[in-house]
């Protein structure tokens, strides 16, 4: 592959603002930011034209685009993450990964396309974070998680060791996970739970200790 790659910034909102802040121009070309919200088309965000919603992605590609970050964060739902995600690769963009500076990755991790680890996060040895996952702002994923695909692990979160966090689940901004215990698909921790128990799939917990909620998470 040769740097810097063309890229298209799928999402003009606070985590593709925090996205575009951490990115090496070394690394990454933007040609265009889309949106799907209409009022921001043709503004300036961060520097960058939105040129559009997705429709324009064709375009893009046509100018030379062939890899695409996504700037959607989610706040709690992953589920438009994923369908974007899914989307832009049926459209034969290559997924950017992206790794700050201040990352502390081990050499023995293992991290999926598209991945996002956002600054001072840490991925410890052994662990295995899947495709599309945001790993936020601070958060720790100790020795030998394994975090599926399209999770969103929030700023300070703490997977501590051995965790598994199914597909598509929220862990909530500063919980923290015991170790060994499993997270089921498409469920969400909510901010400052302590998890100390397994967590059905599409379960919402929240709490110290966290107890499910009658709300079940969304469907996706
Ligand atoms: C748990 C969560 C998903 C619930 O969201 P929601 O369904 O919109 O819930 P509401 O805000 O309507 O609150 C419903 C009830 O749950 C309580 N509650 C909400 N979040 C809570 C949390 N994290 N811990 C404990 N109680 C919580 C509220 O106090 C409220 O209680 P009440 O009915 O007695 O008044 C959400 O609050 C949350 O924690 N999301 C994670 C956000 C996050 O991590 N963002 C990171 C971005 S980097």
């Amino acid at each position: 592959m040769s740097y810097p790659v063309n890229c298209v910034l799928i999402g003009a909102g606070g985590h593709a603002r925090v996205l575009l802040d951490c990115l090496s121009a070394a690394e990454v070309t933007i040609a265009g930011v889309v949106d799907q919200n209409p009022s921001r088309w043709n503004s300036i965000f961060c520097g960058y034209l939105i040129v559009g919603g997705d429709d324009q992605v064709d375009s893009l590609k046509t100018r030379g685009v062939t890899h695409f970050i996504l700037g959607i964060g989610g706040a709690g739902n992953t589920s438009p993450r994923r369908k974007v995600y899914e989307w832009a690769c049926a459209k034969e963009l290559v997924p950017v990964t992206m790794r700050h500076e201040s990352v502390r990755c081990s050499r023995t991790a293992q991290v999926g396309l598209g991945v996002q680890l956002m600054p001072g996060c840490i991925v410890n040895a052994g662990a295995i974070v899947g495709v599309n996952t945001i790993v936020n702002t601070g958060a720790i994923i100790e020795h030998d998680c394994v975090v599926g695909e399209h999770v969103h692990i929030a700023t300070g979160a703490t997977l501590a060791g051995t965790v598994r966090v199914g597909s598509g689940a929220h862990i909530g901004a500063g919980a923290v996970v015991r170790e060994n215990i499993f997270v089921g698909c498409n469920s969400i921790v909510g901010a400052g739970a302590v998890v100390v128990k397994d967590v059905p799939e599409r379960t919402l917990v929240v709490g110290v200790p966290a107890r499910p909620q009658a709300q079940k998470a969304e469907t996706k």
